[in-house]
C-alpha cells in the first residue's frame, strides 16, 4: 500500500512526530508513505517526497514540519479537486493522511465525500476542534505561555506596572484559559466572553492595593461587551480568516489611563508554536500517527483519529469540522475564582 501524508494550516509541535509514527508504522508494515510539501499545495503541484526511515530519523524532538506547510484550500482554486484527484491517482496513493485543524480536514471531509479515501489526524494549538478531548501542540503552547506569565509577574512587580500578555487562539479561549489559570494571571480574558473594561480596571487596582502588579492574560479573539474584534491587518487567509492581533496593546493603553498607572503589552504570537513539543505532545502525536495507520489499514476512510479520555478512536471527520470546540462556561467561571 502506499500512503500519501500533508501537513496543512499553522505549524504546532508534534506534527513531525506524527511522520515519524506514520512512517515507522507504515514501514514495518511493508508499505510506503510520500510526504507532500507545504500541505494542499504540493497535492495540487504534486510536489512529494519519499519517506522512508532514514528520512524521519531525528523528528521526535524537533519543532514545526519538515514537511511545510501552507493554508492553500484546493476548494477555492479552479479545478482545485480534481488536481488532487489527479495527483494521488499518478502517484498510486491508496490512501491519504492529511494533518490539520479545521480547515485541512475540512478539505479532507469534502475529498472523502467524493470518494477519495482519508484518514485525518487533528493539530492545533488553539484545541478547538470539537471531535478530540485534545490536539496535539495545543500542552507545548500552553508551557510557553506559563512560562512567559511566570516571568512577567517578577518584572511586573518591580516596576509597579500592569503587564498584558496576548495570546494565540483564534476564537477559542483555550490557551488564555490554561496559561492563565497555570500562571496564576489576574485577569484571562477569552473570545467565548466579551469582557467588562470597568471590571478589568477594578481587578487590576484590587490587585495593586494588595502589593503587587496585574497579569492580565488576552487572547487574541477577545473582545470589549461594546466594542469589535480587533485586528492586526483586516486581511484574511484562504479560508476567509482574518489576521487577528493588537487587543493586547489596545487594552493595555486603556487600562494605563483609567488606573492611572503604567501598563504595557507582551504579544507572545509565533513563540507559541515553535520549538520542541513537551512530553504530552510527543507522545499524543506519536499514538495519532500510529492510530492513523491502523485505521488506513483497516479500510476506514472519511474518519479522523481523535482522543476520548485516554484512548485514541476514529471518530467521523465531520464531528469535528462542524463546529468550534469553545470554552464552556463554568471552565471559565473556574478561572474568574482567582481575578483580582
Ligand atoms: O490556528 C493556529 C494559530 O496560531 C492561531 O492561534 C492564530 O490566530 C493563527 O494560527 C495565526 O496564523 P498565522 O501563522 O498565519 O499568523
Amino acid at each position: 500500500m502506499r500512503i500519501g501524508i500533508l501537513t496543512g494550516g499553522g505549524d504546532c509541535p508534534g506534527l513531525n512526530a506524527v511522520i515519524r509514527a506514520v512512517v515507522r508504522r507504515s514501514t514495518e508494515c511493508g508499505d510506503e508513505v510520500v510526504g507532500f510539501r507545504d500541505g494542499w499545495r504540493g497535492v495540487l503541484e504534486d510536489d512529494a517526497v519519499l519517506l522512508d526511515l532514514a528520512a524521519v530519523r531525528g523528528l521526535l524532538p524537533r519543532g514545526g514540519t519538515v514537511l511545510g506547510t501552507s493554508r492553500t484550500n484546493p476548494y477555492a482554486l479552479e479545478g482545485g479537486p480534481d488536481r488532487v484527484r489527479a495527483t494521488l491517482a499518478r502517484r498510486g496513493i491508496d490512501a491519504l493522511v492529511p494533518v490539520g485543524g479545521e480547515d485541512t480536514l475540512g478539505v479532507a471531509a469534502r475529498l472523502a465525500d467524493g470518494g477519495l479515501r482519508v484518514v485525518g489526524v487533528p493539530k492545533t494549538i488553539d484545541n478547538d476542534l470539537d471531535a478530540t478531548d485534545y490536539t496535539f501542540g495545543f500542552d507545548t503552547a500552553v508551557g510557553v505561555a506559563m512560562e512567559a506569565i511566570d516571568r512577567l509577574h517578577t518584572t511586573g512587580d518591580s516596576h509597579h506596572r500592569t503587564l498584558v500578555v496576548e495570546v494565540m487562539g483564534r476564537h477559542a479561549g483555550w490557551i488564555a484559559l490554561h496559561a492563565g489559570m497555570a500562571g496564576g494571571a489576574n485577569v484571562v480574558l477569552i473570545p467565548e466572553r466579551p469582557f467588562d473594561v470597568d471590571a478589568v480596571v477594578a481587578h487590576c487596582l484590587h490587585r495593586f492595593e494588595s502589593g503587587y502588579s496585574p497579569i492580565v492574560v488576552v487572547s487574541e479573539g477577545a473582545r470589549p461587551a461594546d466594542g469589535d474584534l480587533v485586528t492586526s491587518t483586516g486581511q484574511t487567509d484562504a479560508f476567509g480568516h482574518v489576521r487577528l492581533g493588537g487587543v493586547g496593546a489596545a487594552l493595555a493603553a486603556v487600562l494605563e489611563e483609567r488606573t492611572g498607572r503604567e501598563a504595557r503589552a507582551v504579544v507572545l504570537g509565533h513563540v507559541q508554536r515553535g520549538g520542541t513539543p513537551s512530553a504530552f505532545d510527543r507522545v499524543l502525536a506519536t499514538r495519532f500517527g500510529l492510530a492513523a495507520v491502523e485505521a488506513v489499514r483497516a479500510g476506514q476512510s472519511g474518519v479522523m483519529v481523535a482522543l476520548r479520555g485516554t484512548d485514541v478512536v476514529p471518530v467521523p471527520i465531520a464531528e469535528a469540522t462542524a463546529r468550534l470546540k469553545l470554552v464552556p462556561v463554568e471552565r471559565y467561571a473556574e478561572a474568574e475564582v482567582f481575578f483580582g
